[in-house]
């Protein structure tokens, strides 16, 4: 039985993941934000480690922490300026972070009070694009990997995503899937390759998971170099 610890199939490649939500604020003691853990992407990070990559982890404000390299990060577009300086140099990327799509339009350097209306009305701008923005540049021979979280089409959403933003393989999270998803720590999923070509993987841990989408990953890989 061969095991990454064995073999260390991406000894000499660098490696960048991105985890965890981003918090977009909206005053000083106010943000908007989602209800990714991180525990997914952190996962993968230490699965390619394990393999032998020197893997690069920018991390949004979550409780866990990983042993491998991490640069912490609130913001999307914090997230973006970190992955930028690591993207260009990476062999592999793989994207799994729960970027916030829009963010206030205007950020409040006083906490907004309470005022006597019974409604407020929030402006929201769109974010960066982190996989989409840098995914039009990639280096040759890189592997470029996103994830994909839906509650409905998932299958149609999914496989938009890996031809829209020029992946190699998609990893697709359903919130319907019962122990799936936000904080759990399983995890059901199926893997989209280039041609969209669907593997279902069994519920798992979080940790298995990671392990099927690193072979994936170095099948890739493996599978230029013949
Ligand atoms: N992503 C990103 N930067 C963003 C938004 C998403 O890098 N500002 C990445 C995620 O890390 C993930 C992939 O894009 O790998 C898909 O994210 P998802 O939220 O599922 O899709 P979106 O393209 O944002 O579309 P929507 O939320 O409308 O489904
Ligand atoms: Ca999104």
């Amino acid at each position: 039985h061969a095991h990454f610890e064995d073999k260390k199939p991406l000894t000499g490649k660098k490696a960048l993941v991105t985890a965890g939500p981003t918090q977009e604020p909206l005053d000083p003691v106010r943000y908007i934000s989602n209800h990714s853990s991180g525990k997914m992407g952190i996962a993968i990070a230490e699965a390619l480690a394990a393999a032998g990559a020197e893997v690069t982890l920018v991390l949004g404000p979550t409780h866990l922490s990983s042993t491998v390299n991490t640069i912490r990060v609130v913001t999307a577009e914090d997230m973006l300026n970190n992955s930028k300086a690591h993207f260009y140099t990476s062999d592999v990327v793989v994207m799994a972070a729960a970027v916030a799509d829009y963010r206030p339009k205007f950020v409040e350097d006083k906490k907004i009070k309470k005022g006597a209306g019974d409604e407020l009305t929030l402006e929201l701008e769109k974010t960066q694009d982190i996989l989409r923005t840098l995914g039009t540049d990639r280096p040759a021979g890189q592997v470029l990997v996103g994830f994909s979280l839906e509650t409905n089409n998932e299958q149609e959403y999914a496989l938009k995503k890996l031809r829209e933003k020029n992946l190699d393989l998609i990893v697709m999270n359903s919130l319907n899937d019962p122990g799936a998803g936000f904080n759990y720590d399983t995890n059901k999923v199926t893997l989209f390759d280039r041609n969209g070509v669907a593997k279902d993987l069994p519920l798992k841990s979080k940790q298995e998971v990671a392990k099927d989408i690193v072979t994936a990953i170095t099948d890739i890989l493996q599978s230029r170099n013949v």
